[in-house]
């Protein structure tokens, strides 16, 4: 397909044939880092910023690793050391990264919205300058969404994956749900897959608006619980999230242990789903309380490391894409 998407801001909109391109994209670029020599020439002379406000382990380093395989070169920013702690404001801070000739930013902030300021900003400006959003408050973490589908999709046919394979399989997502970006990605990209879609959370976890709002372009295919069984019986994958005690302001459970006990991920819960279950979680973990150590470190059935792998395959495909874009500066 021609790629004319210039920033990848949220799922909310993507398309079956774009999801599609960046799951293909990323099947190729799984090959060439299997290969000897994992660089290719696609971004040479391009600049990549790598903005994150917000702490970050995975998606920081995938992307500089992305960035780096594509050729690109890297300017990697530090809020702590930056004149940001002299009072510079975000907008300028991104202005300053444009003045210096960067093509691609990818921006990581706590606030929601901040990502979609900076683009509106770069539009404003003719600047041709794409942004990623690599995570913005409770919003959206697309790059997250697609690494998941990849990974999905790819135990499903690793050499050839593509949305169409999730039609019918069930996918759970369980815990906290109402602070989870992720899941927000995740419920548009599973949903418009074909997927059905389980979320189970204690209904002080679940975000009732946005709910409402997904379950009409969700066509039937969400479903919410409020205890595991219904959502664990028989599922393909389960996707359990961390509970995200520093965007928590106020008493959303009684205590962790309780929690653990209604909603932790353990071998024996497994055993209600498809005997082929998969389990994810987009990381980080608290082990111990949205799923035991014992899940989580058994090769035949946790993804988690699969996942991280695909971030960076998956990361090179949007660089790639978005890069490549008849809308972009590059071209
Ligand atoms: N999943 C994820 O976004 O992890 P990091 O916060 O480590 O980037």
């Amino acid at each position: 397909m021609n790629w004319t998407r210039r920033h990848i801001l949220s799922l909310e909109d993507f398309t079956l044939e774009e999801y599609n391109a960046v799951l293909q994209t990323a099947a190729s670029f799984r090959e060439v880092l299997s290969r000897k020599t994992k660089k290719v020439p696609a971004l040479q002379g391009q600049v990549v910023a790598n903005m994150f406000f917000e702490p970050s382990t995975r998606t920081r380093s995938s992307f500089e690793l992305a960035a780096k395989r594509l050729s690109a070169d890297i300017l990697n920013f530090s809020p702590g050391s930056s004149s940001l702690t002299k009072g510079e404001t975000i907008l300028d801070t991104a202005k300053t990264y444009l003045a210096m000739g960067a093509n691609i930013m990818t921006i990581r902030h706590k606030q929601a919205g901040v990502p979609q300021i900076i683009a509106a900003e770069m539009d404003k400006l003719n600047s041709g300058v794409s942004i990623l959003n690599a995570g913005d408050g409770l919003h959206q973490h697309p790059s997250q969404g697609l690494l998941d589908l990849f990974t999905i999709t790819s135990v499903l046919d690793r050499e050839s994956p593509c949305v169409e394979l999730l039609s019918g399989k069930k996918i759970a997502i369980v815990g906290d749900i109402l602070h989870s970006r992720v899941a927000r990605s995740n419920i548009y990209s599973l949903t418009a897959a074909g997927a059905e879609v389980h979320l189970c959370a204690p209904p002080t976890l679940l975000p009732k608006l946005f709910l409402d709002t997904v379950n009409q372009q969700a066509a039937g295919n969400l479903y919410i619980h409020w205890q595991l069984k219904p959502a664990l019986t028989k599922a393909d994958f389960v996707m359990t999230l961390r509970l995200q005690k520093e965007r928590m302001q106020g008493n959303f459970i009684p205590s962790l242990r309780e929690y653990h006990q209604l909603y932790g991920i353990t071998r024996d819960r497994l055993k209600m789903c498809n005997p082929t279950v998969r389990v994810l979680h987009p990381g980080p973990v608290n082990r111990g309380v949205e799923i035991t150590s014992e899940v989580m470190d058994d090769q035949g059935l946790s993804l988690i490391p699969q996942q991280v792998t695909s971030g960076v395959s998956v990361r090179m495909a949007l660089l790639y894409l978005i890069g490549n874009s008849s809308n972009n500066s590059l071209n």
